[in-house]
């Protein structure tokens, strides 16, 4: 019997027991879920390593990776309290992200779902971020408006169902997360780049008039504008040699940048008629975007599902709940998956 013809014959379980495997990026971690109930997550880290080079270096991510992984996922099963028999299904991120970072998570995932009998599924990193809220709240269903913002992406979604979307507007340039990086860059600022512009706009305020990203009348955004002003407010006041704050830089970029994405996310679910607002994307774990969208929501009427930060930023239980997703959807992946370096965000179908 080949193991496709094993996994169909498997009957589907109501609340399966499924690992998720994260390694697109800097973090590898593996998380462990019970129908939509956390039981574990382990998210071991390079970036401090990263940090020393200003940026993620593919290759020392991909070692970082082969030296992490099997400790993750033997962890995350361990604390979960289950044995490794009890999975129903591993889940693992097929792209987007480094190759070399994601081919170690997807052959260790291969090789782990292969040797259990239990059937493989390809997660979209992407979708692994919408689908985080579905863990944050267990009651959660959909159809909501969806805010993405993560180094690679910013989007407003209309998510309709578990599995069909509507890219209301997206970035035209820059993500947002990008944009914090970039910001970081020129403010003289360590990496990762959002944690690090939040820290230093607590100490000063938000009085720089920085451009709104909006570009046209839609859901779009743009951000390198404000990247450019940002860049040139610092050189022109360096040329002239004034001083000036690079706490109320952080702050009005902060400011400017987290606004749009407020302001757009409730303007969708106002014109969508949809009563709820959900955010992911490593993006949402800054303390200010989250204010801005707790008081936003709130003034509209509109409820919000604020993932915990944790599990904004790359995590394994997104993984797993994307996983849940495709699992009810009879999603499975072939041992023939191969990592995926771009995934179109709105992609449709199997992998
Ligand atoms: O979702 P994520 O962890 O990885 C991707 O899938 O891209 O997002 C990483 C991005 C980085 O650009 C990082 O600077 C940003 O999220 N980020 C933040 C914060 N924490 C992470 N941006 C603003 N404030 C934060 N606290
Ligand atoms: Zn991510």
């Amino acid at each position: 019997m080949t193991y496709a013809e094993r996994i169909g014959a498997l009957p589907l379980q109501e609340a399966p027991v499924i690992l998720g495997i994260e390694s697109s990026c800097d973090e590898t971690a593996a998380a462990v879920i019970r129908g939509r109930e956390l039981l574990s997550s382990v998210i071991l880290s390079s970036a401090s390593e990263q940090a020393k080079y200003g940026g993620v270096v593919p290759e020392i991510a991909s070692r970082a990776h082969t030296d992490a992984i099997g400790e993750a996922v033997g962890r995350a099963v361990e604390e979960a309290g289950v044995a490794p028999e009890d999975l129903d299904a591993v889940a693992v991120t097929y792209g987007a992200g480094l190759l070399g970072a994601l081919l170690v998570g997807l052959s260790y995932a291969k090789a782990y779902a292969f040797a259990l009998g239990v059937p493989l599924i390809g997660v979209d990193h992407i979708r692994g971020h919408m689908a985080a809220a579905y863990l944050a709240d267990k009651t959660l269903e959909p159809p909501f408006v969806t805010l993405l913002a993560s180094g690679g992406h910013t989007a407003v979604i209309y998510t309709k169902s578990y599995t069909e979307f509507e890219i209301l507007g997206s970035t035209r340039d820059d993500a947002a997360g990008e944009a914090f990086d970039k910001a970081a860059r020129v403010l003289g600022l360590p990496y990762p780049g959002g944690p690090s512009i939040e820290k230093l706009a607590k100490e000063g305020r938000a009085c720089i008039p920085f451009p709104k990203m909006f570009s046209g009348g839609g859901y779009d955004f743009s951000y390198s504008g404000l990247k450019t002003a940002v860049i040139n407010y610092c050189h022109t006041k360096e040329q002239k040699g004034e001083p000036y704050s690079r706490a109320d830089v952080a702050a009005s970029f902060q400011s400017a940048a987290c606004g749009a994405l407020a302001e757009r996310a409730v303007k969708a679910a106002k014109e969508r008629g949809a009563d709820t607002v959900v955010a992911g994307g490593g993006v949402i774990a800054n303390g200010y975007l989250r204010s801005l969208l707790q008081a936003e929501c709130g003034g509209a009427g509109l409820k919000l599902v604020l993932p915990e930060k944790k599990f904004c930023t790359d995590n394994a239980a997104m993984i797993a709940a994307e996983g849940l997703v495709q699992y009810r959807a009879g999603n499975f992946a072939g041992l023939t998956l191969n990592a995926c370096a771009h995934i179109p965000l709105g992609k449709k179908g199997k992998q």
